[in-house]
């Protein structure tokens, strides 16, 4: 087994120059393949509302669902680094049950940091979860859990005030203690921008090639997830088309009574 993946590693790529790789993960047997396939982080992120539950966006994804969630992720992996994304309302409403909801997805579900979207606004949030020795990664630019905010999934930082908004959400993350930080739906400019301003590694989502690593959502890169596709996603396989296949073999199977044949049968 290649050696554990730790924060201060994750760390030290930057410093190293080598790029960052993460992915979504939401249970058991896919944690193992993107584990054993040797991605260094794996995030159960609240993306899960969508390609898990067929929510229209994360806002109903609870504290509860997450925990249960990263726990199976925790299960399947032995040497990614495994970040739980703080669900909306387990951190906003205040500093008390911030802490304890983080501190809940290291003691009950044994992951090893946690993800928090915001940026100057949760700077106080993240400063005190990380004195409590909890890793922090932040998420800033197009933060999903302020979808109504934004009107909509779009990009942002494309004009001067918002950039400058975005460069101060990802200094406040950076001055809160996080160890690193998701850069979202930006563009590839600002990405390059803070990424050379901040020490700690900037993990790009839709902000193009200069970020210290790069995260997808596992079922959008896998083609699993065809209801809307972000420009922003690499499509590296469809599995959607070879599971369908599969299914329908089965059933054509079934029906001409192909299967069960002796060879999967007792006697
Ligand atoms: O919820 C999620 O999966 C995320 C990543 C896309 C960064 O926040």
């Amino acid at each position: 087994m290649a050696a554990k993946v730790t924060v201060p590693e994750i760390m030290n790529m930057k410093q190293k120059g080598e790029k960052i790789t993460a992915l979504t993960a939401y249970d058991y047997s896919f944690a193992r393949i993107l584990d054993q396939a040797g991605v260094d982080i794996l995030l159960v992120g609240d993306s899960l509302g969508s390609v898990i539950q067929g929510q229209e966006s994360t806002l109903p994804v609870t504290l509860e669902e997450m925990i249960y969630h990263t726990k199976a992720v925790v299960r399947g992996r032995n040497r990614a680094l495994v970040v739980a994304d703080m669900p909306f309302l387990s951190f906003q409403v205040s500093l008390e049950e911030a802490k304890r909801n983080a501190g809940r997805f290291l003691q009950e579900a044994r992951a090893e940091a946690v993800k928090i979207e915001g940026g100057v606004s949760v700077h106080r949030t993240i400063e005190e979860i990380v004195q409590m020795g909890i890793p922090v990664m932040g998420h800033v630019g197009l933060t999903p859990q302020s979808i109504h905010r934004f009107g909509g999934y779009k990009v942002q930082g494309k004009e001067r005030k918002q950039r400058e908004i975005i460069l101060q959400d990802a200094l406040a993350v950076e001055e809160g203690g996080a160890f690193s930080v998701v850069l979202e739906g930006i563009p590839m400019d600002l990405a390059e921008e803070i990424t050379q301003r901040l020490s700690i590694p900037t993990i790009g989502i839709g902000a193009g090639v200069n970020c210290d690593g790069q995260i997808l959502v596992v079922h959008d890169m896998l083609g699993l997830f065809d209801k809307f596709t972000p420009k922003f996603v690499k499509r590296y396989a469809d599995l959607k088309g070879i599971m369908a296949d599969a299914v329908k073999n089965y059933i054509s199977d079934v029906r001409k009574e192909n299967f069960p044949d002796e060879k999967h049968s007792f006697h």
